[in-house]
């Protein structure tokens, strides 16, 4: 007998998520906040904590939870709203709940890796539309990749990664439109966004918005969050599991989103280094830097593999995504640091090129 024999080869097939080791590394790969709760909150969070009652399962609807949510967010009392374990978990879930024999999960190329995988993972069949060399939707291609495929679901993330650019939203509604099945509007970006597709999400039955806590600082927390129709979120909420939010998640998140004007603030100081490190790039030769509406900028040199390995000498950690897709070709994706990381980034960047 060998485990091959039992494993699903779909699975067999497959590398587990690999996590680079960043210890002793500015880390600049994984789209995370750099700044943590300010530690005047601290005695706050300590006393939400202690007060949850870990000798009984948490809330398994995360009723309180997902009332601060719809106040912070602002989602409206139509909609419903349903909490994952991180946003990859929504996916899975959404996945299992699609997948009969021959249906189909499609995205854009390049996307978040995850859509493939949970794809692969559940049984389904999978389709990538390639963006446009400026990574925008090629409407057309989707268009015809629609009526072709006839998928089940659409993954389409506003702002995407790792491009980090926001597609027109109003392709985004024709797309939707056009679309047979359901369209997952996933804006894990959408603190650093300066559109939103929440105000257009009524106009389409067969749409839904998927967020996440991650990027806004509670990456630790491993938060996110569905809304749309009830129709949907009813039969995806039968696929979730019961308590996939435990007690202490549902404690911090209520606490630190109570302060959401702290986490609100952050994002802003990060929208403008973002536009610092965006500018700083552009004026060093030889380097390209893609518009980007999230918390990460798309840059490409001339060898992306000569100034990764550069700058991991010098213990900056960016994310190398060259091989990643044909047009991400010596395309490397640093995530914004705080103002002094960002400052030791570039001067990295410029002292390798
Ligand atoms: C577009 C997109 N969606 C979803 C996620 C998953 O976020 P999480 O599982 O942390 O909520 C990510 C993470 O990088 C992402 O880039």
């Amino acid at each position: 007998m060998t485990v091959s024999d039992w494993i699903r080869p779909e699975v067999g097939a497959l590398t587990a998520y690999h996590v680079p080791d960043a210890t002793g590394f500015i880390k600049l790969d994984a789209m995370e906040n750099p700044f943590s709760l300010p530690s005047a909150l601290a005695p706050g969070l300590a006393d939400a904590l202690a007060a949850a009652s870990l000798n009984r399962y948490p809330d398994p609807a995360a009723s309180g939870l997902r009332d601060t949510l719809r106040r912070v967010a602002g989602i409206p009392a139509e909609y419903d709203l349903m909490l994952g374990n991180g946003s990859d978990e929504i996916i899975q879930v959404i996945a299992l709940a699609l997948a009969r024999p021959g249906a189909t999960l499609m995205s854009v190329e390049p996307a978040f890796v995850m859509f493939k995988v949970i794809a692969e993972l559940t049984g389904l069949r999978y389709v990538g539309v390639p963006l446009t060399a400026d990574f925008a939707l090629d409407e057309a291609a989707v268009m015809s990749a629609l009526a072709r495929e006839r998928p089940a679901v659409l993954f389409l993330a506003c702002p995407n990664n790792p491009t980090g650019n926001l597609f027109d939203l109003d392709v985004v509604e024709r797309v939707i439109r056009a679309a047979p099945g359901l369209v997952v509007v996933d804006e894990a970006y959408s603190a650093f966004a300066k559109e939103s597709f929440l105000p257009r999400l009524g106009r389409h039955p067969n749409a839904v918005l998927m967020r996440t806590l991650s990027k806004l600082g509670l990456a630790g927390l491993r938060l996110g969050y569905l809304a749309g129709c009830r129709e949907w979120l009813a039969e995806f909420d039968k696929v979730r599991l019961p308590y996939n939010i435990n007690a202490l998640s549902q404690a911090a998140a209520r606490f630190a989103l109570t302060h959401h004007d702290v986490l609100a603030a952050q994002a802003a100081v990060i929208v403008a280094e973002r536009e610092r490190v965006a500018t700083a790039l552009a004026a060093m030769p030889g380097v390209w830097v893609f518009p980007s509406e999230a918390n990460f900028l798309l840059f490409r040199v001339a060898d992306a593999d000569r100034l990764f390995a550069s700058l991991k000498s010098r213990k900056i950690l960016v994310k190398n995504v060259s091989r990643a897709h044909p047009l991400l070709a010596d395309c490397l994706r640093v995530s914004m640091g705080t103002a002094v990381e960002n400052t030791a980034f570039l001067s990295a960047v410029e002292s390798s090129l």
